[in-house]
């Protein structure tokens, strides 16, 4: 078993990595919670999968335990599926002693931590990750949200869990895609703070060759996670490193509407696009951006910045993050392992991206 403790404000709390460790559940929230009544909130491929296996886990060390089932996917962060759940809690008379599971991806995760965070001002919170992004990025470091029509992630809190539990053998039914997906973001961590994470992963012959030793690679992000929100847990500083790659990313999710490419192939084609331009400027040792290529390629990520309007991917960054006159802030790479947030100005991204489409 791999574990550690995140130091936060609210007092520190463990994360958990352990293959198996589903299993093992009833008898690991005994040793942390106290009371009777458990509220696991799953989606509705998660709960297939295992949601009668942790109902049934906790219910052989004496919980009540109440599933609340909701629809899979990111509809799911919604103020429509909140009222849902909030109402669910209250048939089942959840109180402030009682505790909320949340069982599943990064979706649940946000969402589930979200209620656990308001409902009657709080209720403790466990999180058991289902997906590799959940498991090395949406468990740790107390992020909770919800979407509005108008964009993602827009009301939120900052919420920590009890304990993070993470299974990495969960990860045997997640669909490739996926994979892929919680990929970009181990990826990511190598790049801004770990180049022997990067090199281990580059020497890794494919995806499924790295899934065999990915409770250490688990391990090793949520290190490096919790290093950085234990500096930074409120996001002022040091923990925009994380986002790394994702302001171009987004402006590629947001230009095809969340629809033609996922969030890690997003971020893949972020991170070799702002390396590109780190190269250009002198920012970034020369060859980087190709090194980041072949990962990208190694792992089943895109890295071509795909036929977009330039003002639109403008527009889009600009709204994203916090600019200074016609600068604009970027996480920005020395080298693989080597992370600051710099500046750009708006005409050399202008200049890349009329240069570079594809
Ligand atoms: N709070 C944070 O710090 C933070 C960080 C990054 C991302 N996020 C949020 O995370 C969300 C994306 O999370 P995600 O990529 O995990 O998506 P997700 O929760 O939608 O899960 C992806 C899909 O996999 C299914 N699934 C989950 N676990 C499974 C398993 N073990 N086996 C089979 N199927 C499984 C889900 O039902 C879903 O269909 C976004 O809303 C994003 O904003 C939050």
């Amino acid at each position: 078993m791999y574990s550690l403790d995140v130091k936060a404000s609210s007092g520190s709390y463990p994360i958990y990595i352990k293959n198996g460790l589903l299993g093992e559940i009833g008898s690991e929230v005994k040793k942390i919670y106290k009371g009777r009544k458990i509220a696991v909130v799953t989606d509705s491929n998660v709960n297939k999968f295992y949601g009668q296996k942790v109902i049934n886990a906790l219910n052989a060390e004496g919980f009540e335990t109440f599933k609340i089932v909701v629809k899979a996917g990111e509809e799911s962060k919604s103020f429509e599926t909140l009222l849902q759940v909030y109402d669910k809690l209250l048939d089942f008379k959840i109180n402030r002693g009682d505790i909320i599971i949340a069982l599943g991806g990064g979706v649940v995760g946000d969402m589930a931590g979200f209620v656990a965070s308001t409902f009657l001002r709080g209720i403790p919170l466990i999180q058991i990750p289902t997906t590799l992004l959940a498991q090395v990025d949406s468990s740790v470091g107390g992020k909770v949200a919800v979407d509005l029509p108008r964009g993602k992630n827009l009301v939120g809190s900052f919420y920590n869990p009890k304990a993070v539990f993470i299974d990495p053998l969960l990860l045997g039914t997640l669909s490739e895609k996926f994979v892929s997906d919680g990929m970009g973001e181990v990826i990511k961590y190598g790049v801004i703070k770990d180049s022997e994470l990067f090199y281990k992963l580059m020497n890794y012959e494919n995806s499924e060759a790295a899934l065999k030793g990915i409770d250490e690679i688990i391990y090793t992000c949520c290190t490096i996670k919790a290093d950085i929100v234990e500096r930074d847990e409120h996001d002022t500083g040091e923990r925009m490193l994380l986002n790394f790659g994702h302001t171009i990313g987004h402006a590629v999710e947001q230009f095809f509407n969340f629809t033609g490419y996922s969030h890690g192939e997003s971020v893949g084609i972020g991170m070799y696009t702002i390396t590109k331009i780190g190269e250009e400027l002198g920012i970034t040792k020369i060859g980087t951006a190709n090194i980041i290529k072949n990962i990208l390629i190694k792992y089943n990520l895109p890295w071509t910045l795909p036929e977009i309007k330039t003002e639109a991917i403008i527009e889009a960054i600009s709204h994203d993050k916090k600019n200074i006159g016609d600068s604009m802030n970027f996480i920005l790479i020395e080298s693989i392992g080597n992370s600051f947030i710099g500046e750009i100005h708006e005409d050399k991204i202008v200049e890349y991206l009329q240069n570079n489409q594809k």
